[in-house]
């Protein structure tokens, strides 16, 4: 069942969306060589509190951190820990919160000082797969006009577009109705409505679209082991306009 989301829910969650864009401005400052992932969650965790929210993802299904850190051939879901990041590492931080029952989601992927031509490619086509899926979601069009919209932006490119996991509804809880994925299936294709808050997040793959889970139940990394990306907005459709909730200008 999709939720609508009336005016005075939609401002509830343009707050966290607007939460959730100020600290992943602080978090960015702190991505250099050296850093380890945990002392990236700590620092999300202690931002996100220390505002009066909630940490989405702590406990969500038994998830450990406050944030996703997943490095270079890491898709998704990286747990925080040891790890540090060194210079030409890209890292996808992905990140939600609860502010007074609101939810809001978004991920981005950033290089670790100087990156290779190659992944600042595959940086800039995945953003752009968001930017053209978020463009496809207005009020009229379908889930799957997105879904077009996205993986073709990949598939010109010739990289590989991640099946498994997919965007979504959010906002009164996490994970919504309608499932977003980024590519054209043969699920539901339910019309986009005013008051409908989703979450677009395409997961591009440098090579093969192939993935798989490690033993720890979590972490997704590519078969090939080359590099990926995400970018994920939380929007909210109106009658007239699309507005980026986890975006400040
Ligand atoms: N942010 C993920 C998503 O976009 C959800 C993370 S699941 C968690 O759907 F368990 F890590 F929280
Ligand atoms: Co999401």
């Amino acid at each position: 069942m999709i939720k609508l989301k009336n005016e005075k829910q939609i401002d509830g969650i343009r707050k966290s969306c607007k939460m959730l864009a100020r600290v992943y401005n602080e978090i960015e400052k702190h991505i250099v060589p050296g850093i380890t992932t945990k002392e990236l969650d700590d620092v999300a965790r202690e931002l996100i509190l220390s505002g009066g929210g909630r940490p989405a993802f702590l406990n969500y299904h038994g998830y450990p951190g406050s944030l996703c850190t997943s490095v270079n051939s890491v898709v998704i879901h990286g747990i925080p820990g040891s790890q540090k990041l060194k210079e030409g590492d890209v890292i996808s931080l992905d990140l939600g919160i609860d502010l007074d029952g609101y939810l809001s989601d978004s991920a981005r992927t950033i290089p670790v000082g100087k990156i290779s031509d190659e992944a600042q490619k595959l940086l800039d086509v995945t953003k752009l797969c968001l930017k053209k899926g978020i463009e496809a979601a207005v009020a009229g069009n379908r889930v799957k006009d997105i879904s077009k919209a996205v993986f073709a932006v990949a598939d010109k490119h010739g990289y590989g577009v991640v099946r498994e996991f997919c965007g979504h509804g959010v906002g009164l809880e996490l994970h919504e109705d309608p499932q977003i994925p980024n590519y054209v299936g043969r699920g539901p294709n339910p019309r986009l409505k005013p008051g409908m808050t989703i979450a677009i997040e395409p997961m591009i793959n440098l090579g093969l679209d192939d993935v798989f889970i490690h033993e720890d139940e979590w972490t997704v990394e590519t078969v090939d082991k080359l590099i990926s990306a995400h970018f994920e907005h939380t929007i909210a459709i109106f009658e007239d306009h699309t507005e980026i909730l986890t975006q400040i200008d």
